[in-house]
């Protein structure tokens, strides 16, 4: 990619840097965090966004957690580490990503403690930025091992679909959604990706159009009540989403508005494929409407720009998620393979492989 979404300059007294997600495509603008109260604020504020991207961010506020730690004592430490990652915990709830990535930070440090008792702080700090440094790199490797699995599903001459931005913006690597495309783009595949605007913080217009310009692949953009024209017009062969996060029966949290479109999907005999690493299915929550789905301002509905559109006093119902029911997606694409059609078997078994990453 030309860019790096998120990247940790420095050593353990370094720093995160984030493109700074709520300024595109306007600006571009990279965002220091430098504590994990300017994390927790970046992740909240949407300035770094998608599952995979809070989960690499939210790693890495270990080890900015631990530069606010000056004492010498590892198990002061430990508790130090464990409250930050509860209050990171905080900031978004739907998004899986963020806790598999704090719950892998706290049970590393335990066991290296566990390991080492007698190390030096200075020590446990350099193994929990190299940890994250871990989480960070699996991502990029996961984003294209899912790329190179779901490159098949982009026919040549065709057309895709996707919502919100599930691209190299919310992830460390090249995206999960938009992989397959940069894939099949630098195979030489010549297709139509229709971006859908995803209201109402338009992921898709101010991001994945971005994105995909600046790949110049051929992309096309559309509002999110025009899907079901271009489905309708045979323009459309396949879709492709991400998810934020994947119960153990295949349903899925994502953007709002991916549950519409695998209706829409399904009345037009149109593919609804979901790509998303491993990181992203939480096996203890048997189905999706158990997923927490995260409830946003009001504002956010009630105005466009800094315009009002809606009478003061509105009452607004603003999900930033919905649930895909298994029983509509085609096939979920991770960086071990491909799941079709879905189920609480089909996962458990496909999560299971050892299908070990070896792509650099
Ligand atoms: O509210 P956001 O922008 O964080 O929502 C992002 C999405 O819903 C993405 O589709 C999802 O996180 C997958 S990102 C690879």
């Amino acid at each position: 990619m030309v860019f790096e979404t998120l990247e940790w300059i420095g050593g353990i007294d370094g720093h995160l840097e984030l493109i700074d997600q709520r300024l595109l495509p306007g600006e571009f603008t990279k965002l220091k965090c430098k504590t994990v109260a300017q994390l927790w604020d970046a992740i909240k504020t949407l300035a770094v966004r998608g599952a995979p991207a809070i989960g690499v961010a939210a790693g890495y506020g270990i080890p900015l957690a631990m530069q606010a730690y000056d004492g010498s004592e590892l198990k002061a430490a430990y508790a130090h580490l464990v409250k930050s990652t509860e209050h990171l915990a905080e900031s978004r709830p739907t998004a899986v990503n963020l806790f598999w990535a704090l719950e892998r930070m706290k049970t590393y440090a335990n066991s290296f403690i566990a390991n080492d008792p007698n190390c030096s702080i200075g020590e446990f700090k350099t193994a929990l930025l190299g940890e994250a440094h871990a989480i960070c790199r699996q991502d990029k490797e996961m984003c294209k091992a899912i790329g190179v699995n779901g490159e098949k599903f982009i026919k040549e001459g065709s057309g895709v679909l996707t919502h919100c931005n599930a691209g190299a913006l919310a992830t460390a690597g090249q995206g999960t959604a938009l992989s397959p495309m940069y894939e099949a783009h630098a195979n030489g595949k010549k297709f139509k990706v229709y971006v859908d605007e995803t209201r109402p913080l338009l992921q898709g217009a101010r991001l994945t159009a971005w994105e995909l310009t600046q790949a110049k692949i051929d992309a096309t953009l559309v509002c999110d009540n025009m899907a079901g024209v271009v489905m309708k017009a045979g323009k459309v062969d396949a879709i492709i989403t991400g998810a934020d996060r994947i119960a153990a029966n295949g349903d899925v949290a994502n953007k709002i508005g991916t549950y519409t479109l695998s209706i829409l999907a399904k009345a037009h005999g149109v593919p609804f494929y979901i790509a998303a690493p491993s990181s992203t299915f939480d096996l203890d929550i048997k189905s999706g409407d158990k997923i927490p789905i995260e409830e946003r301002d009001a504002d956010e509905i009630c105005e466009f720009g800094a315009r009002r559109t809606a009478p003061e006093g509105m009452k607004v119902f603003n999900p930033a998620f919905d649930v895909t029911c298994a029983e509509n997606i085609t096939a979920i694409i991770t960086e071990k393979g491909v799941i079709e059609k879905p189920n609480t078997k089909k996962i458990a078994a496909h999560l299971k492989t050892d299908k070990i990453l070896k792509l650099k």
